[in-house]
C-alpha cells in the first residue's frame, strides 16, 4: 500500500488495522517490521497520501476499493487442523464491509488464500438488503522479505484475476489501472479469479519445490563426493530450468510456503485427490528431514553428545534481511538442541526480539546476545542458520581463539569460505559437501 501511495499521488491510501499498537508503531519513527528500504517508502507518503488508522468502518464508507490483507494462518482447530487456513478474519472482514458500506466498492483479496474464496466473499457481501454490489477481485502478492520495495518496484508481474462478465473485467481494470502507474502493461496479468488464487499457491509451492528437490540432493553429495553448489550451478545454466532457488540450505521457513503448500494438500484432499496431496506434502515433510539430519550431523560431530555444551547458533530470522523468524528452521535447531540438553546461544542482527518471543517458554535455558564473539565464548560448535552476509566478514581467527577445541561449524547455508576455516584449525561442515 505504501508503494500504491507513492507512485499514484492521486490516490488516498488509508491504512486500517484493529491493533491499535501497530498502527501507532506504523505512524511513529519506529516501523513494527525490518525491511531494507521501507522507511524511506512510508516516510515519504505518510501524512500525504497514506495514513494509519484505526477507523475501521469510517474508512470502510469513504473507499472505492478495498484491499483486504488479514492473516490467513494454518487452521489449529477442527476439520481441515494443522493443513487448511483458518478464513474466520476473511469472513469477518466481509462481514465488517457488508455493515459499513453505503455505496458500491470493488473488494481485493491480497491474503494468500485457498481458491474459491472469493466465491464465500461474494455469498457475504451481496447477501445485503440495501442494493449495493460488490465486486470481488483476485491480486495474489509475490514480493518477497529482505527485498519486498526491490519486487513491488519492479515485479516479475502483477496479476489480477475476476469474474469474466462486464461488471468483473471492469473491476480488474480498474486494480490493473493503479499498477499501470509503474507496472508495464505486458507485465499485468489478467486472469480469472480461480486462476488467480490458485496461481499464488501454485507459485509458492513451485519455488519451495526447488529447494526441497536441491536440499534431498545435498544428502546423496555429501554420501557420494558430489558438490550441491556445483550441482546447482551446473544446473542452473541449463535455461530450461534456471538459476534461482537452487540454494541448497538447512531448509525453508517463512510464513508463506510450509502453510501454502499444506493448504494446497488440503484442497486436493478435499477435491478427492490424494496421490496430488501426497506429492506436494512431501516437499514439506523433506524440508523438516533437512533441518533435523544437520542437527544430527553436529551431534555425531560433537561425539554423539552436547549435553552441557555451549552452541552458538548464528541467525534466527528465517532469511537474512529480515527480523521475521516465522517457521524458521533455526527455531527447530534451538529445539532440538534443547532436546539434547545442549545450551543454544543465539546471536542474530534483527530478530532477537522475535527469538526470544518465540522462545519465552524456555528463556532460562537459552541465551542471547547481539555480540557474534560474544555468542561463540567457549562454545563447541557454531550452526549458522540464516545467510547474514554479515556473518560471513567476522573475524574467525578470533571466533577460534574464543571456542573450545576442537571447534566445529556448520554452515547452514554455504556462505563461509570451508578451506580457510580449516586452515585456521576449524573442523568445518556444509549442506551437500562430503
Ligand atoms: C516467498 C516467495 O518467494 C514470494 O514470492 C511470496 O510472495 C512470499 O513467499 C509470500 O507468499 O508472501 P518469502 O517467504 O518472503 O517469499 O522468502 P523467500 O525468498 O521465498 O525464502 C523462503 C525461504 O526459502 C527462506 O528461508 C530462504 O532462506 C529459503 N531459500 C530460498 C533457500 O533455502 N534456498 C533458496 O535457493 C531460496
Amino acid at each position: 500500500m505504501a508503494m500504491i501511495a507513492k507512485k499514484c499521488p492521486q490516490c488516498q491510501v488509508k491504512i486500517v488495522d484493529i491493533n491499535a499498537d501497530r498502527i501507532n508503531a506504523w505512524n511513529s519513527d519506529c516501523l513494527p517490521i525490518y525491511e531494507p528500504g521501507l522507511k524511506e517508502v512510508v516516510e515519504s507518503v505518510r501524512g500525504k497520501n497514506l495514513f494509519f488508522g484505526t477507523d475501521i468502518d469510517a474508512s470502510i464508507k469513504e473507499a472505492d476499493i478495498i484491499f483486504v490483507s488479514v492473516n490467513t494462518p494454518t487452521k489449529t482447530f477442527g476439520f481441515g487442523c494443522g493443513k487448511a487456513s483458518d478464513l474466520q478474519y476473511i469472513e469477518k472482514t466481509a462481514r465488517s464491509i457488508l455493515a459499513a458500506s453505503e455505496s458500491h466498492k470493488i473488494v481485493v483479496e491480497k491474503s494468500t488464500l485457498p481458491v474459491r474464496t472469493a466465491e464465500s466473499m461474494e455469498r457475504i457481501l451481496n447477501s445485503n438488503q440495501k442494493g449495493i454490489h460488490f465486486d470481488v477481485v483476485s491480486n495474489p502478492e509475490f514480493l518477497a522479505e529482505g527485498t519486498a520495495i526491490a519486487d513491488l518496484e519492479n515485479p516479475d508481474r502483477v496479476l489480477i484475476g475476476g469474474h469474466t462478465n462486464e461488471s468483473g473485467r471492469a473491476a480488474v481494470e480498474e486494480i490493473a489501472k493503479i499498477y499501470a502507474n509503474w507496472v508495464p502493461r505486458e507485465r499485468i496479468i489478467t486472469t480469472n479469479l480461480w486462476s488467480s488464487e490458485l496461481s499464488k499457491l501454485t507459485a509458492n509451492a513451485f519455488l519451495a519445490q526447488r529447494i526441497s528437490s536441491i536440499n534431498s540432493l545435498s544428502a546423496l553429495c555429501e554420501k557420494t563426493g558430489a558438490n550441491i553448489d556445483e550441482i546447482a550451478y551446473a544446473i542452473g545454466c541449463d535455461s530450461r530450468i534456471g538459476p534461482k532457488f537452487l540454494k541448497a540450505s538447512i531448509g525453508f521457513g517463512g510464513s508463506c510456503f510450509k502453510k501454502d503448500i499444506l493448504n494446497l494438500v488440503y484442497l486436493c484432499e478435499h477435491y478427492g485427490l490424494p496421490e496430488v496431496a501426497a506429492y506436494w506434502e512431501s516437499i514439506v515433510k523433506i524440508n523438516e528431514w533437512q533441518t533435523t539430519r544437520s542437527v544430527k550431523r553436529v551431534l555425531r560431530s560433537l561425539f554423539n553428545t552436547i549435553a552441557g555444551k555451549r552452541i552458538a547458533v548464528f541467525g534466527f530470522a528465517f532469511k537474512a534481511n529480515t527480523n521475521d523468524t516465522r517457521e524458521s528452521p533455526a527455531h527447530l535447531v534451538v529445539r532440538e538442541l534443547l532436546e539434547e540438553h545442549a545450551i543454544p546461544v543465539i546471536t542474530d542482527y534483527k530478530a532477537l526480539p522475535d527469538a526470544k518471543r518465540n522462545l519465552s517458554d524456555v528463556l532460562d535455558k537459552v541465551q542471547f546476545t547481539e555480540d557474534p564473539y560474544e555468542a561463540v565464548k567457549d562454545a563447541h560448535g557454531v550452526l549458522l542458520c540464516t545467510e547474514w552476509q554479515q556473518f560471513a566478514e567476522l573475524d574467525w581467527k578470533r571466533i577460534y581463539d574464543l571456542m573450545s577445541k576442537p571447534a566445529l561449524i556448520f554452515d547452514g547455508r554455504n556462505i563461509l569460505d570451508g578451506d580457510e576455516l580449516k586452515k585456521i584449525g576449524f573442523e568445518f561442515m556444509s549442506i551437500g559437501k562430503a
